[in-house]
C-alpha cells in the first residue's frame, strides 16, 4: 500500500514539474517577442507565476539556463550619466548588481549584463566541487515575497569556474561590465583559511573584485570567522595573497557580513576592517538572515536556511546605516536585502551604501525589476536634487 502510495506520489510530483515545463516552454514559445523585449507586467503576471509551478530549485537552474542563453529582455537603451559612478577603483554604469548566489558557477554573465545589471557577483564559488545539501533546499515564501535557501554552496569548484571566467573575458566580443567572483569554502575544508587564500589566487587576475563570503549561514561554522581574532587572521593572509599577485591591477578585496551580528560583532568588524583601510577595499552588507520575522505568513517560515527578500530589507539597511556609523563613511558598502523597487535601493544609498544588489526581487519580478529600480532611483536623485549616486551615499547620516 505504502509502495503505491509513494509511487502515485511521485509521478504525480514528475507529472508537474513536466506540465510546469511544458507550459513555460509554451509561453516562451508563443511569447518570445515578449521575453526578449521585457514588459515588466508580461514578466510579474504570466511569466514568473508561471515559472513558479516548478519547484524553487528547477525554477532556479531553468533562469540561469535562459540567461546562459539570453532568452532574457536585453536593455539597449545607455544608462543615465548619474546612475554612474565609481567604487573601489571600478567604474560602474549603474549601481544595480545582481548579488551572488544565482550564478555560482558563473554560467550566465553575459546575458545578466544585458539584463541591465551594473555588476554581476559569480559565486559563492569554493575549492572543490562539492554537492550542497540535499533537495528541496530552497523554498519560496509567496506572502511575504521571501524565499528561505539552505543550498549549503552547490559549487562546481575553481577549475570549472575559472575555466568560464577566462573564455568570458578573451571572448572577441564579449561585452564589457564589472564581474564580481565571491569565495566560499569547502564544507570538509581542512584549512577554511586557505581555502580563502586559493579563491584570492585563482580568481585573482579575472576578477574585478573578490568577495570573502563570511556570512552564508549554511556551512557549519563558516559565520564564526566574523569574530575579530579569526577575521583578521583571515584577512590579513587574504588581502597578502592579493598582495603577491603579479598584476598591473590587483582585485579590490570585500567583505559579506551576516545581518545577524550583535553591536559587539559589529563593532568588532569594524574595527578589523578600519584598521585594514586601504586592503581590505568594502564590505558587502549583507547575507541572508538566520532570524525569522513573526510576521512572516509563509507556511515554510519553519524551513531551516537564511532568509531573503522583503523581510531582510529593514534588518539589512540597519546593518549598513551601524557599518557606516562605526567605519566613519570610510570603507564603501554595497548594500543588499529585499531591495525591489527604486524606494529601497535609495533608502540603502542613503544608509551609507555605494553600490546595491538584488537576488530575491528577481525571482517575483524577473528581469525586468532591474530597469524598474533603476529608473525610480534616477527620478528620486533627480527629485531631491542629486546629480549622481555618489552625492546621495550616507546623506542620512549627514543630516543629524
Ligand atoms: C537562493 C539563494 C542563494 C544564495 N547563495 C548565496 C551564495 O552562494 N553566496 C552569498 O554570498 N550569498 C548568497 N545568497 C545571498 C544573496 O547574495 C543576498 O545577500 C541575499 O539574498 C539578500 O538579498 P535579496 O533580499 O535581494 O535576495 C543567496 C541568496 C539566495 C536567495
Amino acid at each position: 500500500m505504502s509502495t503505491i502510495k509513494t509511487r502515485t506520489t511521485f509521478s504525480f510530483a514528475k507529472y508537474m514539474k513536466e506540465l510546469g515545463i511544458m507550459m513555460i516552454g509554451g509561453t516562451l514559445a508563443f511569447t518570445g517577442f515578449e521575453t526578449i523585449s521585457g514588459g515588466e507586467k508580461f514578466y510579474k503576471e504570466v511569466l514568473m507565476p508561471s515559472l513558479q509551478m516548478l519547484d524553487a530549485e528547477t525554477a532556479h537552474r531553468f533562469a540561469v539556463k535562459a540567461a546562459k542563453y539570453k532568452m532574457v529582455p536585453r536593455q539597449w537603451t545607455p544608462d543615465p550619466p548619474s546612475l554612474s559612478t565609481t567604487v573601489f577603483g571600478r567604474k560602474f554604469k549603474n549601481p544595480v548588481g545582481l548579488a551572488a548566489g544565482f550564478d555560482k558557477d558563473g554560467e550566465a554573465v553575459e546575458g545578466l549584463l544585458a539584463i541591465g545589471f551594473g555588476f554581476v557577483e559569480v559565486g559563492s564559488v569554493t575549492p572543490q566541487p562539492q554537492p550542497g545539501n540535499p533537495p528541496p533546499r530552497v523554498f519560496r515564501l509567496r506572502e511575504d515575497n521571501a524565499i528561505i535557501n539552505r543550498y549549503g554552496f552547490n559549487s562546481e569548484g575553481h577549475a570549472a569556474v575559472l575555466q568560464r571566467r577566462v573564455q568570458d573575458r578573451e571572448r572577441p566580443g564579449a561585452m564589457k561590465g564589472v564581474v564580481g567572483v565571491n569565495l566560499g569554502k569547502n564544507k570538509e575544508s581542512p584549512s577554511p583559511i586557505g581555502d580563502y587564500v586559493e579563491g584570492v589566487k585563482q580568481f585573482g587576475g579575472v576578477s574585478d573584485y573578490l568577495v570573502v563570503n563570511v556570512s552564508s549561514p549554511n556551512t557549519p561554522g563558516l559565520r564564526d570567522m566574523q569574530g575579530r581574532e579569526r577575521l583578521e587572521k583571515l584577512l590579513d593572509q587574504v588581502v597578502a595573497a592579493r598582495d603577491n599577485l603579479k598584476l598591473d591591477q590587483k582585485p579590490p578585496i570585500l567583505v559579506k557580513i551576516a545581518p545577524d551580528l550583535t553591536q559587539k560583532d559589529k563593532e568588532d568588524v569594524a574595527a578589523v576592517v578600519t584598521k585594514r583601510e586601504g586592503f581590505i577595499d568594502g564590505f558587502i552588507i549583507s547575507n541572508t538572515t538566520i532570524s525569522r520575522p513573526s510576521s512572516l505568513q509563509s507556511d515554510h517560515k519553519v524551513e531551516t536556511g537564511g532568509l531573503s527578500g522583503a523581510p531582510l530589507r529593514t534588518l539589512a539597511t540597519d546593518t549598513i546605516s551601524d557599518m557606516y556609523r562605526l567605519t566613519k563613511g570610510k570603507i564603501p558598502i554595497i548594500g543588499v536585502g529585499g531591495i525591489a523597487s527604486g524606494q529601497d535601493a535609495y533608502n540603502k544609498i542613503k544608509a551609507g551604501a555605494s553600490l546595491v544588489q538584488l537576488y530575491s526581487a528577481l525571482i517575483y519580478g524577473g528581469p525586468p525589476v532591474v530597469s524598474k529600480i533603476k529608473r525610480e532611483l534616477g527620478q528620486l536623485l533627480e527629485a531631491d536634487g542629486f546629480s549622481s549616486v555618489a552625492e546621495a551615499v550616507g546623506v542620512d547620516h549627514k543630516a543629524t
